[in-house]
């Protein structure tokens, strides 16, 4: 059995701390290389799933063409949703992607088995939770080889899907902007800029 020391808590905890997610503001242009890559894949593979079921699948996105057309659905999603934020002027000041400017792309997409899943009976959203456990893994093993990754949600699903000619059984689950970055901010940007403030332990924990 494999047993950790109390500096390796520490390394885990400093590697979880530093995780951050990267725009397009910090994004260099520098290339990942496929076994820098591959080594980002692999921990994906090893992320707990429902049932042993391994619900996942890449798509790695390299071309520019395909990377505009995402980053116009992005923009025009963005655009779209000012007057949801319209009490929050600092919302139009944010990057909040970072397609074009890093090096790959990776759309991570969900597929439902095709037979019945242990642990998937009643929680029928367990599949894409543990696709998001995989992409967790791809973001600390990222950090530690000093490559950033940040997550775009202000997108269209189904469209990136047809843009990416993925078939209807792939859901999306996370696009992820892979990259070489100038820095990783000590702190979470939407935090240092003063969009929320951090959680307490006690704030989360119900009576
Ligand atoms: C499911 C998910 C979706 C996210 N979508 C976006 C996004 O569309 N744009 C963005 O700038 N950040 C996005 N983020 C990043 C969060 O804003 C970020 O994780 C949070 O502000 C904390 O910062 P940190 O990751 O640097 O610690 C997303 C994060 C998660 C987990």
């Amino acid at each position: 059995m494999i047993s950790f020391t109390k500096e390796d808590l520490n390394i885990l905890d400093k590697i979880i701390s530093s995780r951050r997610d990267v725009r397009g503001n910090n994004f260099i242009d520098k290339k990942v290389s496929n076994k820098k890559l591959n080594i980002i894949l692999e921990s994906a593979l090893k992320a707990p799933s429902v049932g042993y079921s391994q619900p996942w699948a890449f798509k790695i996105v390299r071309s520019k063409d395909e990377k505009n057309k995402i980053y116009k659905n992005f923009k025009r999603n963005y655009l779209k949703s000012f007057p949801k934020f319209e009490n929050r002027p600092l919302y139009k000041k944010l990057k909040l992607e970072g397609i074009k400017e890093s090096s790959i792309n990776i759309a991570v997409f969900y597929k439902k088995s095709n037979k019945e899943v242990l642990g998937q009976t009643y929680m029928k959203r367990s599949g894409e939770y543990s696709v998001v456990c995989a992409i967790h893994n791809m973001w600390l093993t990222a950090r530690v080889m000093g490559i950033g990754i940040g997550w775009v949600s202000i997108i269209k699903p189904k469209k990136v899907r047809k843009i990416l000619k993925v078939s209807k059984e792939y859901k999306l689950i996370g696009y992820l902007c892979v990259g070489y970055t100038k820095n990783f901010l000590d702190q979470p940007e939407l935090k240092k800029v003063g969009w929320d403030k951090k959680k307490n332990l006690h704030d989360c924990i119900l009576n």
